[in-house]
Formats: C-alpha cells, structure tokens, sequence
C-alpha cells in the first residue's frame, strides 16, 4: 500500500495510484463504448471481474481490490478470478477441435498461463458434475514477456551506454515508449527459423541525442560498438541479425521449462499428458517452440487468441464463481496470541512477565496449512473472548515454509488487521466468532458477536 513506482522519467508515484487510474481508464472505455450502443452500466446492477495471476498473495489481491474501489467500483460489485483458472473454464465451455480430451470427466491437465510480468503454472481435473479442481497449488515467478523486453533494452545499454538511454527516458520518454513498443513488436513476430534481418524503428529523437549526449552520429556509435557484426543502421531502423534476437529468449524459456517440470515432478501430480498453453506470451513462437522441444511426450495445446481466452474465461467465471470446486492452499495461514510461558515450547529468550504471570508473545498459531485442499466455500471458524471496552483487533499472518513458530521472526508476513468495535463500557467478558472464508478467489472475514447476535463482514484493513 504504501508502494512507489517511478514513471519512465524517474519521477515517482504511488503504486496505488497507478493501479486505480489504470483500472479506470479501462473502466471509462467500456462505460463509453457501451454509452454510445444506447446503453448505461448503471452501478447497482454491474459486475466487475478483475483477473489476477493465481501465484498473487492475499495482499497482492487486497491491493487489487483496493485500487478497484479507488476506480469508482463497489466492493460487493467486485470479483477476483485467477487468470489460469479463467482461461481453463473458457477451454472448457468452448472446447477447440484439437483439445477436447480435456473436457472429458477425470481428464488432467496442467494450465500454463504466460503474462507480461508472471508465469502461473497449476494442474486442473475435471469433477463428475462438470466442475474444476485444482490438483496442485499454483506456482510460478515473474519471468513474463517483459522479460525479453527487458533483455532487448540491455543492448541499448551496452551500444549507447546506461546514461544514455537515462536521458533518453528523462528527456524524450514519449520516444523511449515507442522504442519499448518495437522492441516488443519484435519479439511477437520473431520466428524460431527467421534468417533474415529484423527491422527495428527507433524514434528521432535517438539520432539528436545521440549527438549531443556522445557526441558521434548512430552510425558512427553503432560502428564502433561491440556489437556491429550483428547490428546496421538503415534510415530509420536500426537492422538486427536473427541470432541475436534468439540469444534473447533462452534464460526466459529455460526459466518457464524449469517451472513446468518442477510441477511435473511433484508427487501429488499424476501423469499428465497435455498441457494448455494461455496468456498472451504464450502466443510467442519462440516460446511455443521451446516448450514443444522440451516435452515431445506431452500434447499442448494452444487455443485460439491466448491472450483473450484468460479475458472470456474471467467473463464466464463471474456468471459462475463456482465452477472451480475446489483449490489447493498456498500458503500457511495463522494468527498472533501470547501463550502462559512453557519452557519446554518457548525460546527462553521470549519470556516475559506480565501482572506476575510468565508470557510468550508473537506466536504464530496457525489454522490452516499449506498444500491442504480447500473446497469452495470452506469456512474456519475461531472463537474469541475479550474484555475490551471498544473492540478488538485480530492480526492473520501467512507463510509458504514449514514449522513457523513466531510471528516476528521475518518468516511470515502480516495479512492485515481485522478490526472489531463494539461497546463495552462495563469490560464485560465478551466472546467473538470469528469465520474465515477460505473458499473464494480471496480470503475474506464474518465477525459473529455472539453477546449481540450481530453479523458483520470485515476485510482486513490495509493502510494507505
Ligand atoms: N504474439 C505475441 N508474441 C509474443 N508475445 C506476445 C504476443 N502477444 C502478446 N505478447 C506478450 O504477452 C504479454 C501480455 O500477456 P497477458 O495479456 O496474458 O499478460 P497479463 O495477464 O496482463 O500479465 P500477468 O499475467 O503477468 O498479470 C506481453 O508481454 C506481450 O508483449
Ligand atoms: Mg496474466
């Protein structure tokens, strides 16, 4: 939440800021397009999916959510879908030709879904009824597309040199986006057996700052770098031989390889024989052709526009959230308390005394483990007793490691507070329900106070 970002130019903005205008624009767009059909999304009665890579963490997908309600959308009026899972359910409602084995009760399948900025990899099993299941908990990183773009970039680098392309963002970063958008042409129409030249354009402002900034024409810097047996200038492009454009993928595809087979050797997956290929990366030939190459056993399969299909998939998954039965937890998830001080348990070093008796603080006592199936809609629920005037206030951590035992160790991370008011003037004891909602897209809380009877639905509050 308290994230900053900086812009091309170096100036910084809060990352919730961005998120929020981002999901704004996209909002405006639709509400215009819409508007001009004679027709108006009115708040009450609109649904908004918002599609997240599934290996997000809670806070990640809080942060999402936050910067949505930023954007003018309700809380109540908002869903997350997991990308991979969206793609799978458009594959399921709209079988291709080449990939109906996946649609026949108990077939198993692994979903790869290639982004910009991740790689989510998860397996999905078709139930009797129709329904998805995840057979293992999703896993991935963030070797995206951007990562070959990142990788393009570095050649500006090494031929112009790093403080170059820095005033080229700060002083042209309209030039610099139009450089990034040919770079990324490049890598979705590169072929695996491309042998002639690719064209990249580079804008105009390239060849007067390269005057003033190295004092030599492009020609003249390209000519003395490195890397002019694979790179010539021709008028406004600058023409770059096809082995180094390979030379860009490799560390992306071997870092998707290994994340593909990691999942592939897990016990709890079973034999899998085809794999689905989504997401807008997935459409890079480059890419297909690796994953291809690597797994000659396995059939993938890639449907028809990648990148939309995860789009439709999210459509379908907020006519019917329940389409995925159930998932597999991907993390640890537990609360904080202080415990009567056990020597045999307890670090000695955390012995405290408080009011005469002997405490532990920070410990991370845990309700629900990781890798456990999750049906849809499973609830935990914990109780509470307080004698606090005001409210009390619950902190959920979360970790991906084995035998966390305290919370202030740097092993788990801070979920959020949930934040409980009610009066208590007289510091009565008080007990609490508290209903975790683990069976969602997010993990969301009921607050039951059992001495009034009243209900309320509280989300963890994350600061700005
Ligand atoms: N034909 C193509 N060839 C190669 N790459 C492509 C092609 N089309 C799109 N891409 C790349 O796919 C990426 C975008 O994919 P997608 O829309 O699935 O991402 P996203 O879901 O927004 O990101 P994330 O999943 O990381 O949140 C970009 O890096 C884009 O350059
Ligand atoms: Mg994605």
């Amino acid at each position: 939440m308290t994230m900053v970002l900086e812009d091309v130019r170096g100036q910084p903005l809060p990352a919730i800021d961005v998120f929020s205008l981002s999901i704004k624009a996209l909002k405006d767009h639709l509400d215009r397009n819409v508007r001009i059909q004679n027709n108006v999304l009115d708040d009450i009665n609109t649904k908004w999916v918002l599609t997240v890579p599934a290996i997000w963490t809670d806070t990640a997908k809080q942060f999402m959510r936050k910067s949505a309600e930023e954007a003018g959308i309700s809380r109540d009026m908002l869903t997350i879908a997991l990308e991979p899972e969206a793609a799978s359910m458009y594959c399921q409602t709209f079988p291709s030709p080449g990939c109906r084995d996946i649609s026949e009760i108990g077939s198993r399948y692994m979903v790869v879904d290639l982004g910009g900025g991740t790689i989510d990899v998860t397996v999905h099993e078709k139930n009797p009824d129709g329904t998805l299941k995840e057979v293992t908990k999703a896993s991935g990183n963030g070797c995206g597309g951007t990562s070959i773009d990142d990788e393009f970039i570095q050649l500006f680098d090494r031929m112009f040199g790093e403080s170059f392309v820095k005033s080229l963002k700060s002083e042209f970063p309209e030039s610099y986006l139009f450089l990034l958008r040919n770079i990324e042409n490049i890598k979705k129409v590169f072929q695996p057996e491309q042998i002639g030249m690719v064209n990249l354009r580079f804008p105009y402002a390239l060849r007067n700052l390269c005057k003033s900034h190295c004092g030599k024409s492009i020609e003249q810097v390209i000519s003395s770098s490195t890397e002019r047996s694979y790179i010539e200038l021709f008028t406004d492009k600058i023409r770059i031989g096809p082995m180094f454009v390979k030379s860009l993928f490799p560390n992306t595809c071997k870092t998707i390889i290994s994340v593909i087979k990691s999942v592939l050797q897990q016990e709890t997956v079973p034999d899998i024989s085809t794999i689905l290929l989504v997401g807008g990366f997935s459409e890079c030939k480059m890419i297909q052709n690796a994953i291809v190459t690597a797994f000659p056993r396995l059939n993938i399969f890639l449907p028809e526009d990648p990148g939309l299909v995860v789009l439709k998939g999210a459509v379908l998954f907020g006519y019917k959230p329940d389409f995925i039965s159930s998932r597999i937890s991907r993390y640890t998830y537990g609360i904080r308390v202080k415990q009567p001080f056990d020597e045999t348990t307890y670090d000695r070093k955390r012995k405290q005394i408080f009011e005469g008796k002997t405490y532990c603080y920070n410990i991370f006592k845990p309700f629900m483990n990781i890798n456990t199936r999750i049906p849809l809609g499973h609830t935990i629920e914990k109780l509470f007793t307080t004698h606090s005037k005001s409210g009390c206030l619950y902190e959920v951590f979360y970790t991906d490691r084995e035998n966390v035992k305290y919370t202030d160790t740097g092993e788990c991370t801070n979920m959020g507070k949930i934040n409980i008011c009610f009066l208590n003037p007289d510091s009565k004891k008080r007990k609490m329900k508290v209903v975790f909602n683990f069976g969602d897209t997010e993990l969301s809380v009921l607050v039951v106070d059992l001495e009034s009877k009243t209900e309320k639905k509280e989300f963890f509050e994350i600061q700005r």
